[in-house]
Order: C-alpha cells, then structure tokens, then sequence
C-alpha cells in the first residue's frame, strides 16, 4: 500500500466517522424530540384533566313577589334539573299560596321575606316597617317551621335603624334583567346571559311566566358554560 493509498484510507475512515458522529447526533435529537411530544402530551393530557375539574361558577337564582300562579311551573322546572333557588315572598302571597311555601322549603329552597305588602320600608315609620318584616316572618316560620334570616327590602330600599332593628341579612342583587318590564322570555334570557359573571346574584320575579320560563333556560344554558346555581347562603357563607 502507497503512500496516497494510506492517505485515502485515513481520509474514507474520517468521513465514516464523521458521518456515524452526525447521524448519531440525529437520532438522539430525534429520541429528544420524540421524549419532548410524549411529556408534550402528557402536559395537554393533564390539563384536559385540570379542566374536567375546574371549579364551577356559582351564581344565585333569587326569585321575588310571588308565590305566584307561575310559581309551581317553577318548581317542578327547578327539582327536574336538581338546581335551588331563594325566593323572597310577600307575607300576604305566602298566605295566599302556604301549599308552595312548604313545597320551596320541602326542596331545599331558601324562603326570604319581602315584606308583608310589598311597601317601600324607607316611606314607613320604623315601627310600621318591622310590622311588616315581623309579620311575614310569622306566616313563614309557621308554615315551614323555619324562622326567615334573609330579607330583600322591595326595590333595594331600607333605613339603616330598620336593618339594623331586624336582626336580618339584606340581600340586593346583581344583574336585574327587568323582566317584570320586558315581560319577554327571550329579552329577559338575553339580559341575564349577556351581563352574568360568576358570584353575582341574579333578581327576577316568579309572578311571570315568561320569568319562569326564562329563568329555566337560562339555567340550561348556562350550566352548559359550567355555572352552578346556589341558593343565597351558599353563596355569601360558603
Ligand atoms: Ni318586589
């Protein structure tokens, strides 16, 4: 073997060797890659399963002037879909419907009181305005055994010293899609949709049946955007 021969030899073996060291570095990049798209997969599997278990968006149905003739379309719509609600009663409705309000207490609703009347508090003496309170906590109480701790004051409206004397959480709202104005089940769903976010406090009136009807679609929808309905106390007391 020459000289130059020898020289080829070396020179073939170096880019045989070169060549194995490149091809080498190859496939351990694609082993790398390959080891990459599987935790990749891993990454995205365990996310779908932090999304399966997202906590709920839970807001609150609360429900006000009735009982009403509607009002059982309501119930029946409430149990069928498991969801509970706070209904905030006249003293005189309850009077009028005792059927019902054993029925929203029976099903794990909460019964809150809305006056005897449906007065503004604010245009009552103190005394006048507790008589009001006091009476429809009486009606209640003995109709479901349970005394009222929640109080809707009708339209937001209460004295301080009558809060105060009442020994009762206030409870206003959040989204007021004024159904009681619109009176139309797709205006009102709009309204309610449009503006909820999570943790507020939805205001209808279960006197309407397009109300009804409204509220009951609006809890199909959004339960399909993964909202959970709760009754009032399990919202601010949770
Ligand atoms: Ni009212």
């Amino acid at each position: 073997m020459g000289n130059s021969c020898k020289k080829y030899s070396y020179l073939i073996l170096l880019i045989m060797c070169y060549l194995l060291y490149i091809f080498g570095i190859n496939k351990s990049t694609e082993i790398s890659e390959n080891e990459k798209n599987e935790s990749a997969v891993d990454v995205s599997s365990e996310s779908e399963n932090i999304l399966v278990y997202e906590e709920k968006k839970k807001v609150a149905l609360t429900f006000d002037d009735g009982p009403g003739e509607s009002t059982k379309k309501l119930l029946d719509g409430l149990k069928e879909r498991n969801v509970r609600a706070t209904f905030f009663v006249t003293g005189s409705n309850a009077e009028k419907y005792p059927e019902l309000i054993k029925r929203m207490s029976d099903e794990g609703h909460i019964v809150g009181n809305h006056t005897y009347s449906h007065c503004q508090l604010t245009c009552l003496s103190c005394a006048n305005a507790l008589d009001e309170i006091e009476k429809t906590n009486s009606i209640i109480e003995t109709i479901t055994g349970i005394r009222p701790t929640y109080l809707r004051p009708p339209f937001g409206e209460c004295t301080k010293s009558v809060k105060n004397e009442t020994n009762m959480f206030s409870i206003l709202w959040d989204v007021d899609p004024l159904d009681w104005k619109v009176q139309n089940t797709e205006t009102v769903i709009k309204n309610i949709t449009e503006k909820v976010q999570e943790g507020d406090i939805i205001l209808l009136h279960d006197i309407f049946e397009t109300s009804v009807d409204a509220a009951l679609a609006v809890i199909d929808t959004l339960s399909m955007e993964n909202y959970e309905f709760i009754t009032v106390d399990e919202l601010l007391f949770p």
